[in-house]
């Protein structure tokens, strides 16, 4: 059913899905890529001009999974001041698995014993970096459901990504991101402008339950990345232009950015290039775009002949550098600035873009994601930007509420290369070990970061968190006024209370 179509007014249905609030967490802590290419001894220029990465976050042993989703969660109710009790479904995507049974979502129903609201819908979703665009559907589903009870859906991601010592750690990082969905969102899920592919393949996966780090094929993992890229391309640019949806014959053109899954800013800048090839194999008369003059010679080539064919990468960065620079480069200041941070990586490139530009700027936009997990699950779609931009808009408070994230950035603390050598040394003796108390210092993380304080001889892990020393730790002075969301009454005015009169009146289902 379309947005605005009769049976969907009649009914009251959710209209205009997506993303109301978000929320982003990461380390207090850095290294300095640069720094980290002397310690490991390579050639200088290959961590931050040849993957394009300046800095990674990364945590001690006093922070893991949970304490990262805790923190993002309290941060985005305090900040936003909603309710638990708003809430009914919680969905969390991670692949940083601490228990083969037990749920993140569960360790974070500790947040809502306060309200005493426990009937709150969803689970934990894992395949690499995807779960959280699976979270993320999962949650929009709902809200388009019949199981919809009026209530927002809350979803997080988060991960802490480590590898063994060589040429694949630095491509690490570690964070955190929920986002709050629910109908009338300033960032709303175009219906129809989605597309998946799936496939069994071993790039990247993690076999060794003893072990945080994958076991990683690095240059079949960027084969899989574009070869899932030009998949979904063709899926979405067929329900692009099938779909009653206007779109030029360049999928480059049809949208204001493009924020992508980012293991390393090169691969984005690659993907964009891989964009700009695809358009132009499927472009009928190319001579006759000038964008497109001085790659004639590339015109029968097959994609699957291209991953790693540096003459024509070479020549399409060159061509799509113009795209690159306005469409998805203001997307990579936190995977340049953090790094890799798995589930929540493509979500930190949607951060990036929205705090890139004045709120006016972002008014009506199109924004193509590109999710991609290893292993692997992969998936394009598109976000398309209110237009709404009254004084208080839900756009201005999305963003405005994000306001502090390059702030926060620039007050981490630098570590020596060594020095995270040591800690990463750390967390592999220290896996899974149980009892075991941490040893990571707690004077730098953020004011509000929930941390580590105990795994009992059962591995039950406590948490505490550092408290706020005053309310303008939840709202930086250097930043503007938080706005709070509205009550629930007030955000779903009519929807809520039309949703659930259809409810109980028992309505069959053929609403949709
Ligand atoms: N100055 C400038 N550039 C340099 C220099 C230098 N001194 N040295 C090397 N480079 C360039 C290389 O030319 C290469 O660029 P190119 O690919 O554009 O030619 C780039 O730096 C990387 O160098 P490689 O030798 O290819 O790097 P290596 O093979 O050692 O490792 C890899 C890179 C494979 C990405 C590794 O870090 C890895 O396995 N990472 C984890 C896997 C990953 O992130 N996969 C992506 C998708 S899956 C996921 O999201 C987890």
């Amino acid at each position: 059913m379309m947005p605005g179509s009769a049976r969907g007014e009649r009914h009251g249905w959710p209209e205009n899905v997506g993303i109301i609030a978000m929320e982003i967490y990461f380390p207090s802590q850095y290294v300095d890529q640069a720094e980290l290419e002397i310690f490991d001894g390579v050639s200088t220029g290959k961590y931050t001009i040849g993957l394009g990465q300046d800095k990674m976050g990364f945590c001690s042993d006093n922070e893991d999974v949970n304490s990262l989703c805790l923190t993002v969660v309290q941060r985005l109710m305090e900040r936003n001041e909603i309710s638990y009790t708003d809430i009914g479904r919680l969905e969390v995507g991670t692949e940083t698995i601490l228990d083969k049974s037990k749920s993140v979502k569960t360790v974070l129903m500790q947040l809502f014993e306060g309200c005493g609201n426990t009937s709150v819908e969803g689970i934990d979703t894992t395949n690499a970096c995807y779960g959280g665009t699976a979270a993320l559907f999962n949650a929009v589903n709902w809200v388009e459901s019949s199981c919809w009870d009026g209530r927002y859906a809350l979803v997080v991601a988060g991960d802490i990504a480590v590898y063994a010592t060589g040429n694949a750690r630095c491509t690490g990082g570690a964070g955190a991101i929920a986002m709050l969905v629910g109908p009338h969102a300033p960032l709303i899920l175009e219906r129809g402008c989605r597309a998946t592919h799936m496939q069994h393949v071993y790039d990247f996966y993690k076999p060794n339950m003893d072990s945080e780090y994958p076991v990683v094929d690095g240059k079949l993992s960027i084969q899989c990345y574009l070869h899932a890229l030009d998949k979904c391309y063709e899926i979405i640019s067929r329900k692009l232009q099938s779909g009653g949806h206007k779109s030029d014959s360049s999928l480059l053109d049809s949208a204001d950015a493009f924020v992508f899954h980012s293991p390393f800013c090169k691969l984005v800048q690659k993907s964009v290039a891989r964009i700009m090839l695809n358009d132009f194999l499927r472009e009928p008369d190319p001579g006759k775009k000038q964008v497109y003059s001085g790659l004639e010679a590339f015109r029968d080539i097959r994609l699957e002949d291209t991953y790693f064919n540096k003459e024509i990468e070479t020549a399409f960065i060159t061509a799509s550098k113009p795209a690159f620079i306005k469409k998805t480069k203001p997307s990579l200041l936190l995977a340049n600035q953090v790094g890799n941070m798995y589930t929540p990586s493509v979500y930190g490139g949607l951060v990036s873009f929205l705090i890139s530009r004045p709120v006016e700027d972002l008014s009506g936009c199109r924004i193509i994601l590109f999710s991609y997990g290893s292993g692997l699950a992969s998936s394009m779609y598109s976000v398309r930007v209110t237009d709404d931009l009254s004084p208080l808009s839900p756009l201005h408070r999305l963003v405005n509420n994000l306001s502090d994230v390059e702030l926060r950035l620039v007050r981490r603390k630098k570590v020596t290369a060594k020095e995270f050598d040591q800690l990463m040394k750390l967390r592999e003796t220290t896996h899974h070990k149980a009892p075991y108390k941490p040893v990571g210092n707690t004077e730098h993380i953020f004011p509000g970061t929930w941390y580590l304080t105990d795994i009992d001889d059962k591995h039950r892990r406590k948490y505490e968190r550092k408290p706020l020393q005053s309310p303008v730790d939840l709202n930086d002075q250097s930043t503007e006024k938080l706005i709070p969301l509205c009550s629930l009454d007030r955000v779903l005015p009519r929807m809520a209370e039309t949703y659930l009169k259809c409810e109980t009146q028992n309505e069959p289902s053929e609403k949709y």
